[in-house]
């Protein structure tokens, strides 16, 4: 069975169609690892979402910088990239942290996904994007 923790509406949308849809793959993955969690499919079906996770971020963020550093100046640009740099971090250290401690720690880390993604997507992207 599908689970959402996620559920996408029209506030996400920053009105540049490229990057919506790529949220909401962003979006779509983090409901998939919280699917497996719901379903206690165990932590085998975690590496490849986890993967799938940093892969497609990364991607993301790539296409997003390549927009933002000619809409932005170099100061909000840097900080922009820092707060990506951030994430990445973040999720390689929980793909870590999930091997060593397993799934207890799992929905903490699923809630910090969403909430990041949430907020960066309503607060910072949602900023840089109405740049003229
Ligand atoms: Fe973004
Ligand atoms: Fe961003």
């Amino acid at each position: 069975m599908k689970y959402e923790i996620f559920i996408w509406n029209e506030s996400y949308c920053i009105g540049f169609e490229m990057i919506d849809k790529q949220h909401k793959e962003l979006v779509s993955i983090i409901n998939e690892i919280y699917s497996v969690f719901m379903n206690n499919q165990g932590i085998n079906g975690l590496m490849p979402l986890f993967d799938k996770l940093t892969d497609y971020t990364r991607y993301h963020f790539t296409a997003e910088q390549k927009i933002l550093e000619e809409k932005l100046s170099e100061e909000d640009f840097l900080d922009h990239l820092k707060k990506h740099e951030y994430f990445i971090m973040k999720i390689e250290r929980m793909k870590s942290q999930l091997n060593d401690e397993g799934e207890k720690i799992l929905f903490e880390i699923i809630n910090f996904l969403r909430n990041w993604l949430q907020d960066h997507i309503l607060i910072e992207d949602k900023e840089a994007f109405s740049q003229k």
